[in-house]
């Protein structure tokens, strides 16, 4: 048997000329946890021209959802950013990836930091009814450098809240906090400065981030994942992995260079 299964893109949202999402088909046998990634692509000639996106459903949906940059010159997304409706793509029967929930010791507050397309495999975890379960609150970070980039922000406090079987979850635990570098904002500055400086928990009411007892995934561009894990250590926070849960998590967003 393949290890791929052919999917059927179902619908396309370009978010600005530099980011879309496309939903597709989801064969009946595909597993994965909320947070993982898989291998997607398309048949460049005979051979499969793959790349690691996150799934940005949850696995308890129907069908799937990838969230992609655009890069002019990239072998897959110059590619990937033209598929349209009834257009087939390949998706491994496979997903793995550290940025799930088992990988975290229990804890009271769940932080989870996005840059760019970093959102998407935790718009799967705030999906998941069991983050609410093993969290008081859900504090979902997306940093990007202009206000257009803030993708799925209508999903996250407008539609989420209503969903029937997560709205009041998600009412009552979730707290978005969409932030931007290069345009003015309600909202302003890095990720990491927001925590260094305070400012994140004065807006958001929270203590600041403790190591006994607050938790973080993380996922973005390689120069945020290196600040902010070395932010975390310096505050004791301990790397966790598979098989080895612990305070934090880290997956770098998978780009196209
Ligand atoms: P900045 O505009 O100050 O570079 P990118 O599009 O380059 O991946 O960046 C997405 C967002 O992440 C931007 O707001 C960017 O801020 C921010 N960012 C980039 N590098 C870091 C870092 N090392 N620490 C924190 N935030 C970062």
């Amino acid at each position: 048997m393949s290890n791929f299964n052919q999917e059927t893109v179902l619908s396309v949202h370009h978010w600005t000329d530099n980011l879309f999402s496309f939903t597709t088909t989801r064969d009946s046998s595909f597993r994965f946890r909320n947070g993982e990634f898989t291998m997607i692509g398309l048949k460049v000639g005979e051979k499969p021209l793959l790349r690691a996106y996150s799934v940005a459903s949850a696995n308890y949906e129907e069908n799937l959802e990838f969230f992609s940059i655009k890069v002019a010159d990239g072998p897959l997304t110059s590619r990937l950013q033209h598929l349209k409706e009834g257009d087939q793509i390949i998706v491994s029967r496979k997903a793995t990836g550290t940025l799930v929930i088992d990988n975290l010791t229990d804890g009271r507050n769940l932080y989870l930091i996005g840059t760019g397309t970093g959102l998407a495999p935790f718009l799967s975890v705030i999906k998941d009814p069991e983050t609410y379960e093993r969290f008081e609150k859900v504090v979902l970070l997306h940093g990007c450098r202009h206000v257009r980039e803030l993708a799925y922000g209508e999903l996250i406090t407008e539609k989420l809240p209503q969903d029937e079987m997560i709205g009041e979850m998600v009412s009552n635990q979730l707290i978005y906090y969409p932030t931007v570098t290069r345009d003015p904002f309600r909202n302003r500055g890095r990720i990491t400065d927001l925590i260094t400086s305070g400012k994140l928990f004065e807006d958001i009411s929270l203590p600041a981030l403790d190591a006994a007892k607050d938790r973080v995934m993380m996922c973005g561009s390689p120069a945020l994942l290196v600040d902010t894990k070395k932010l975390l250590e310096d505050r004791g926070f301990v790397e966790g992995n598979h098989g080895e849960p612990a305070d934090f998590v880290v997956e770098k967003a998978f780009a196209e260079r």
